[in-house]
């Protein structure tokens, strides 16, 4: 691939938290229980604040603590403005947001706005005739002619995506699970009522928002069909035997997004993420055309192609080239939905990888577990949580419970995540994979997580500097951050074998960071000599 100058000067005139900070995604079942259930809790997440510090993140954000029957783990939720008990109370939660607070750590909820629970008192009342206040809060539809469902619409979860309902004598449409009712956006109460769920939690402290399926949030107007997707293959879930054309990134999306930005900027400082799984191109329009979208539309391109040098280049080049003017990147290798990075990317390269992440231009997201290196689990079938494995068992990467095992604490039974069984199990080798084992480990994925925040900290060139590629070749990707007079070279080496090559921009460097140990301090001249899995950052006189 041609080297290509990305030398787009930053616009942006302030820098605010979620620019140069980073965020971390807790996964609340998995991070530590207090309470000897089982399962993670919000006093578990609170007793652990000292790790985020330590690691030295900006902000955390929390998956779905809200009131729900658990039948997608927090994400069918019954109460918008209320905590599980599972998880806690509303006190515990107010507990956890002042005292990250006062040790300077922000705290982003999960915000699930495309559906509710069949069991929220707002279905509860739409589903009990076709005339009550709120019978237009859901996607009701008539059945087709024959009685059937009104379109060809599917469940990502497996199955149809329409469910019968008897006392209506209509089908509502559920994008997830039959107990995952979507909302009608094109409702103007269903958005107000949304609205004032922001503000209950801005009111109570909340730095913001990571928005659920943003992209799924209007469908089609005219209710067509969707396409078949000519290249389904038959180890892909049936879902994707059709295109989803009429049912995600729709039309007037955008603008209900700009709707939710209008109340988060009501409260300073805060910060809207969306998630989407979308190309570079589609997710920047979710900026919004004056940066009155989302800050961070999420970019989940390194959870969705391969790993290799000319295609992350390609996607640097990309995002640089579509963002809109003055918009901020941000990048992800791991959540609760996708197997772990160690075991995506091998262990040795999941290490390049986080390189990588904490050292590119953009909001770095690190997943619980994976800065001490955590491996997808292995779940017995007797075990399996994850609905969606439940209804189509076996299919390859489906299973999104390998993602959420507990986290690792220590060597002692349960891992120092709980006194009791966890509701997944603890990993093989977790009495070496730990957080108190790695404490002792400067060779550690803790002690390189820890050492990157560092520098990206102590330098704007990595924080909020930028981006040019300078060389791509083979399984060698370099490029530079600078601010200022600051100019940084990160060298990678993203395949296994060594690598043996030139690099004139970095002649007169100083390698500060290397991935694998042992260079730090290393004057560099013209030709650059990396191990296989080894990455480093050097930076310039
Ligand atoms: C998002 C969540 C996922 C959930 C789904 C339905 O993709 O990340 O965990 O199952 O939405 O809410």
């Amino acid at each position: 691939m041609a080297v290509t100058t990305l030398d787009r000067s930053s616009d942006v005139a302030t820098h605010p938290w979620w620019q140069r900070g980073i965020v971390y995604q807790v996964y609340p079942w998995s991070l530590q229980d207090s309470n000897a259930d089982g399962m993670g809790d919000i006093p578990g997440i609170l007793s652990r604040l000292d790790h985020f510090e330590k690691l030295g993140v900006d902000a955390l954000w929390v998956s779905p603590v809200y009131p729900s029957p658990m039948k997608d783990f927090g994400y069918d939720i019954s109460d918008y403005c209320g905590v599980d008990p599972r998880f806690g109370t509303l006190q515990d939660l107010d507990q956890l947001i002042a005292e990250a607070h006062r040790r300077g750590i922000k705290l982003i909820m999960d915000f699930v706005p495309n559906h509710t629970s069949d069991q929220h008192p707002w279905f509860v009342e739409s589903s009990s005739s076709r005339d009550n206040p709120k019978a237009d809060w859901y996607m009701w539809r008539d059945p087709a002619p024959d009685g059937g469902p009104p379109n060809n619409w599917r469940s990502m979860f497996g199955g149809g995506g329409w469910q019968w309902c008897e006392t209506r004598r209509q089908y509502y449409y559920h994008a997830f699970l039959k107990q995952q009712c979507d909302l009608n956006w094109r409702n103007p109460d269903v958005v107000a009522a949304m609205h004032d769920v922001l503000r209950f939690w801005l009111r109570r402290g909340i730095d913001g928002f990571r928005v659920d399926v943003i992209w799924h949030l209007l469908k089609d107007p005219e209710w067509r069909d969707n396409p078949p997707n000519p290249d389904w293959r038959p180890d892909e879930p049936e879902v994707r035997r059709i295109l989803d054309t009429m049912t995600c990134d729709q039309p007037g999306i955008i603008d209900l997004v700009k709707g939710m930005r209008r109340v988060l900027d009501e409260f300073p400082d805060t910060v809207l993420i969306g998630e989407l799984y979308l190309s570079i191109e589609r997710l920047c329009a979710y900026y919004g055309d004056s940066l009155d979208g989302a800050q961070l539309p999420f970019n989940f391109r390194l959870l969705m192609d391969p790993w290799k040098a000319d295609v992350v280049a390609g996607l640097i080049q990309q995002y640089e080239t579509h963002l809109p003017k003055g918009a901020w990147p941000n990048w992800v290798l791991g959540n609760h939905d996708n197997g772990r990075v160690a075991s995506r990317f091998g262990p040795a390269q999941a290490r390049v990888a986080v390189m990588y992440l904490l050292t590119a231009r953009g909001t770095p997201t690190i997943y619980y577990g994976d800065e001490i290196g955590l491996l997808s689990g292995i779940i017995p079938p007797d075990r399996v949580q994850d609905p969606q494995e439940k209804n189509e068992p076996g299919l390859p990467g489906h299973n999104r419970d390998i993602a959420r095992t507990p986290m690792q604490w220590d060597a002692s039974p349960f891992a120092g995540f709980s006194s009791v069984e966890p509701w997944l199990p603890i990993q093989p080798g977790y009495e070496t994979r730990n957080v108190a084992a790695e404490e002792h480990d400067p060779d550690s994925m803790l002690w390189l997580h820890r050492r990157l925040i560092r520098l990206r900290r102590a330098h704007d060139a990595l924080s909020i500097g930028d981006i040019k590629i300078v060389k791509v070749e083979g399984d060698f990707l370099a490029f530079e951050r600078s601010w200022g007079s600051e100019r940084f070279i990160v060298a990678l080496n993203l395949g296994a074998k060594p690598i043996d090559t030139s690099l004139s921009e970095a002649d007169g460097g100083r390698i500060v960071l290397s991935v694998n140990g042992g260079r730090d301090g290393e004057m560099l001249g013209t030709r650059l000599m990396l191990a296989g899995d080894d990455g480093l950052v050097i930076e310039l006189g």
